[in-house]
């Protein structure tokens, strides 16, 4: 087991530069997932610490060593991929022992390695079989045992999950958290889905456009996004963001959007006037006497929540509540909103007050 500290990283292909001076702390034994939009540099950046790419500026360490010019076969880790290239005419156990064979360690070693693999991951069974002869997710499964049978300082995951259905995709993040907890090995775990981020993560790296904009535990990005993108892209449905400005014409602050609509705000640093994003999530708001009058567009009944889809004024805001609603497109709803689940961001940098 081991740390893993990014410091300052930057990566440049020919003149672009994609990676833009980027700070990691990873401790020992943590979960991190980098998450962020397709193309933000996720991957660039798990590929560096893996030594696939060579770094173009900052250090890179492992278990306190700086591994900047180590090869990725001497850095002691372990890297799974979305594409999990098995290799297609061995079984099962020899596609698990490979990099130990390679090695030359002993055949009684390599047994006892890949067993205990393969109880972890519950591929006992399976050992004997090709490749093609396996599921989906049974062949994630061994791509994860042939991770384990190397016995890493650290994994890192690249979008294991995004080839499986999604039925799938939910229990073996179920698995992936499991091993985790079992091995207590770090993680540095890549993905663009924040959902996958929010439930494995013991911190989340959010990524964009080969920055980082914020660093923190999965609620806490979710109670205090750093600003809107953060606050957006963490939680489904997304946050729903109005622009006005700050109004302190009825005797206390609230927020007035840019059509005229007035929401409550709770204690913010704002000054009157001032132009800012209203944000309130969707989870945050219900249906009762004293709401703002909203108009409803659509509704989406899932059985246990009704996601609802509305206007207020030229704006759009959604509510999920756990009601069955009997309302019908273009009547209007109360929606009461609790004034200290609302977020005020300034509307220039969208940083949040
Ligand atoms: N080999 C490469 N040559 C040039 N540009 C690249 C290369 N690999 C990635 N990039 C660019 O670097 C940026 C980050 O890519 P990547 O790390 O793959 O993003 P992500 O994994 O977050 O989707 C993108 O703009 C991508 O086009
Ligand atoms: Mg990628």
């Amino acid at each position: 087991m081991a740390e893993v500290s990014v410091k300052n990283v930057v990566k440049r292909y020919g003149g672009a530069e994609v990676i833009h001076g980027v700070n990691v702390d990873i401790k020992d034994g943590e979960f991190v997932v980098l998450v962020g939009p397709s193309g933000c540099g996720k991957s660039t950046l798990l590929r560096m610490i893996a030594g696939l790419e060579a770094i173009s500026g900052g250090t890179i360490s492992i278990g306190g060593r700086v591994v900047n010019d180590v090869p990725p076969k001497e850095r002691d880790i372990a890297m799974v991929f979305q594409s999990y290239a098995l290799y297609p005419h061995k079984t099962v156990r020899d596609n698990m022992g490979f990099s130990l064979k390679i090695k030359g360690r002993p055949k009684a070693e390599i047994e006892e390695k890949v067993g205990k693999a393969a109880g972890i991951l519950d591929l006992g069974k399976l050992l004997d079989r090709f490749p093609k002869q396996l599921s989906g997710g049974q062949r994630q499964r061994v791509a994860m045992g042939r991770a384990i049978v190397r016995d890493p300082q650290v994994f890192l995951f690249d979008e294991p999950l995004s080839n499986l259905d999604a039925k799938l995709r939910v229990a073996m993040r179920v698995e992936i958290k499991e091993l985790h907890q079992r091995l207590r090995t770090t993680i540095v775990y890549v993905t663009h889905d924040q959902i996958e981020a929010m439930t494995m993560a013991d911190k989340i790296v959010v990524m964009k456009d080969g920055r980082v904009e914020q660093i923190g535990a999965p609620l806490d990005l979710y109670d205090n996004p750093g600003n809107t993108f953060v606050a957006g892209f963490i939680g489904s449905p997304s946050m729903n963001f109005i622009k006005g400005r700050m109004d302190a014409a009825e005797g206390r602050p609230s927020f007035v959007s840019e059509s005229g609509a007035r929401f409550p705000v709770g204690d913010v640093k704002a000054e009157n006037g001032q132009p800012v994003i209203y944000g309130i999530r969707p989870e945050h708001i219900d249906i009762g006497p004293g709401g703002i009058p909203v108009r409803v567009s659509v509704l989406e009944p899932t059985g246990s929540e009704t996601q609802v889809f509305a206007k207020i004024g030229e704006d759009t805001i959604d509510a999920v509540v756990k009601d069955r609603l009997s309302v019908r497109p273009g009547e209007e709803v109360p929606f009461r909103i609790d004034p200290r689940r609302a977020h005020i961001f300034d509307g220039k940098s969208t940083a949040r007050l």
